[in-house]
C-alpha cells in the first residue's frame, strides 16, 4: 500500500517509496518559481484553448479548465504560505494540481503533449520579455531625468580627471550625457536579447515533442510570441538566452557602479561638487554628525551581485548534456535576482538625479589650477606648426619649471613665458584660463559648448518617444 503522506505529485504512479523530506524540501523551487505563476496560466490558457482546437478538450472541458484558472489566478495569495514553506514541488505541478481540485476530472487533460520541461522554459522566456522590456522603460526614465541635469548644468565647468589626476576641465552636463550614452547602450543591448527570448518552446514536450499533431502556431500567436522554436532538444534545455539578459544586467550594474563612484568622490567634504538627496542617505548608529551615502554605496555594491548572478548562469550550463537536467531549476534565483535587483536601482537611481544639486561655487573653485590648461597650449603650438611630440615635451619643461618655483602658469613673468614659447607666448599666456578651455574645443563629441548643446538636442530628440510608463 502507498504511503500517501507525499505533497501531491504529479509523477506519482511510477514509485512506491515515499520520497524523503530533506530531499523533497531541498528540491521544491516554488519558493522562487511561484514568481512565473501569472505566465505558466497564460501558457495554460493558449495551451488549452489549442487542445479544443485540434479536439482533445471539449467546449466544456476548456470551459471549466479556463474558469479554474481564472480562480487560480485570483487566489494565488492565499497560498503564499505554502509557497514558502515549500508546501509543493514547482509552480506548474502546483498550478496543475489546483486545477484538478477546482475544474474536477476535464483538468486531467491539461498536460496533454506538454511537460514541464517546455512548460519552464516558456514561463520563464515570458517573464525575462517582461522583465527586458520594464528594464528599457526605467532606463528611459533614468535618461530623461539624467538629461533634465544636464539642462540645468548645461555651462557648468569643472575639472576633469583621469587616473584620478586632474587632467582637463570639461562641462559637468557633459559627464551627465555620458552617462546617457553608456545607458543606451545597455539598452540597446536589452532589446537585442529580446530577438532570442521572444520565441514560442511550449510544444516541445519532455524532449522529443509529441506524437499528437499539435498547433504551435496557433499557440505562438495568442501567446504574442515572434517565432516557433525549431528544435524540441534545443528548446527544453536552452538558457542560453537567459545568461544573455543577465550579462546585459551585469553590464548595466557594472556601468551604473562607476556612475555611482563619480559622485562618491564628488560629495567628499573637500570638494563637496554634489549635494545628493538626503532621502537617499542614512545615518550612523554611534556618530550623531554622520549622514552617509549608502545608496550610492550599495549600488555599486550590487554590481558584485549581478556579476556573480550571470557568472553562476553561465556555470549551470557549462558541461550539461543536451536537453533538460535537473541542475537546471536553480537558474530562477540568479535571474529574479538580477531583474529585480537592477529595476531597485534603475529607480532609485531616478530619485537621485532628479534630487541632485551641483555646487557651481565649488566646481568653479576646481578649476584653480591652470595646468589643467596645459594640453590646450600643446595644440596651440601644433597650430603654430610646432609637432606634437616637440610641444608635449616644451609644456612638460615649462609646467615642470612653474612647479619648481611653486607657481601658476598664468603667474610665469613674460621672459619666461618667451623663453621656453618665443613669438607663441601672448597666444599662450591667453589660453591660461581653465574656466574658458571649453570653449575651445572643437572636435565633434567633445566637451565644447556648442558639442553639448548637440548632445541635449539629440537626446531630448531621442527620448521623446521613449515609453517610460513604469
Ligand atoms: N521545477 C523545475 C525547474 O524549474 C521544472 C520541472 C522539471 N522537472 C522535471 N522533473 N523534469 O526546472
Amino acid at each position: 500500500m502507498k504511503d500517501r503522506r507525499n505533497m501531491a505529485k504529479l509523477w506519482g504512479g511510477r514509485f512506491k517509496a515515499r520520497t524523503n523530506p530533506a530531499f523533497e524540501y531541498f528540491s521544491s523551487s516554488i519558493s522562487c518559481d511561484y514568481k512565473l505563476a501569472e505566465y505558466d496560466i497564460r501558457a495554460s490558457r493558449a495551451h488549452a484553448r489549442m487542445l479544443k482546437k485540434i479536439r482533445i478538450l471539449s467546449a466544456t472541458e476548456l470551459r471549466a479548465i479556463l474558469k479554474g484558472l481564472d480562480t487560480i489566478e485570483k487566489t494565488l495569495g492565499k497560498f503564499a504560505q505554502g509557497f514558502v514553506s515549500r508546501k509543493y514541488e514547482d509552480i506548474h505541478s502546483f498550478i496543475e494540481s489546483e486545477l484538478v481540485r477546482i475544474a474536477g476530472p476535464s483538468a486531467k487533460k491539461i498536460h496533454t503533449a506538454r511537460s514541464r520541461n517546455d512548460q519552464v522554459n516558456q514561463a520563464v522566456r515570458m517573464y525575462c520579455k517582461d522583465a527586458a522590456f520594464n528594464v528599457i522603460r526605467h532606463l528611459s526614465a533614468l535618461q530623461l531625468s539624467i538629461l533634465r541635469q544636464a539642462r540645468r548644468n548645461e555651462h557648468v565647468a569643472i575639472a576633469g580627471y583621469t587616473h584620478l589626476q586632474k587632467a582637463q576641465p570639461i562641462l559637468v552636463s557633459h559627464q551627465f550625457l555620458s552617462y546617457i550614452e553608456a545607458l543606451e547602450r545597455s539598452k540597446n543591448q536589452i532589446e537585442d536579447c529580446l530577438g532570442r527570448i521572444d520565441v514560442l518552446t511550449l510544444g516541445s514536450g519532455a524532449l522529443a515533442g509529441s506524437t499528437i499533431a499539435i498547433d504551435r502556431e496557433a499557440v505562438r500567436k495568442e501567446l504574442g510570441f515572434a517565432s516557433v522554436s525549431g528544435n524540441s532538444l534545443d528548446s527544453v534545455g536552452s538558457r542560453d538566452f537567459m545568461s544573455e539578459l543577465a550579462f546585459a544586467l551585469a553590464q548595466l550594474g557594472v556601468t551604473l557602479s562607476r556612475v555611482a563612484e563619480d559622485f562618491l568622490i564628488g560629495q567628499i567634504e573637500e570638494l563637496s561638487w554634489y549635494e545628493i538627496p538626503e532621502e537617499l542617505c542614512t545615518g550612523s548608529s554611534m556618530m550623531p554628525q554622520k549622514r552617509n551615502p549608502d545608496f550610492l554605496e550599495l549600488a555599486r555594491g550590487a554590481s558584485a551581485i549581478l556579476i556573480g548572478n550571470s557568472t553562476a548562469l553561465l556555470a549551470l550550463q557549462k558541461g550539461l548534456p543536451g536537453s533538460y537536467n535537473r541542475d537546471l531549476q536553480w537558474d530562477k534565483e540568479p535571474l529574479f535576482a538580477s531583474v529585480e535587483i537592477t529595476t531597485q536601482i534603475l529607480h532609485l537611481f531616478r530619485v537621485f538625479f532628479d534630487g541632485l544639486k551641483v555646487n557651481a561655487a565649488n566646481a568653479k573653485k576646481s578649476l584653480q589650477s591652470d595646468s589643467l590648461c596645459a594640453t590646450d597650449v600643446a595644440e596651440l603650438l601644433v597650430q603654430k606648426g610646432v609637432a606634437f611630440r616637440v610641444a608635449h615635451e616644451t609644456v612638460g619643461q615649462f609646467v615642470l619649471a612653474c612647479a619648481e618655483r611653486k607657481m601658476a602658469l598664468r603667474a610665469a613673468p613674460p621672459t619666461t613665458l618667451e623663453s621656453f614659447f618665443g613669438k607663441n607666448a601672448a597666444a599662450v599666456r591667453g589660453l591660461l584660463d581653465p574656466e574658458a578651455s571649453v570653449r575651445h574645443k572643437k572636435s565633434v563629441g567633445s566637451t565644447s559648448p556648442a558639442e553639448v548643446r548637440k548632445q541635449i538636442n539629440r537626446w531630448e530628440r531621442a527620448l521623446s518617444n521613449a515609453s517610460i510608463q513604469i
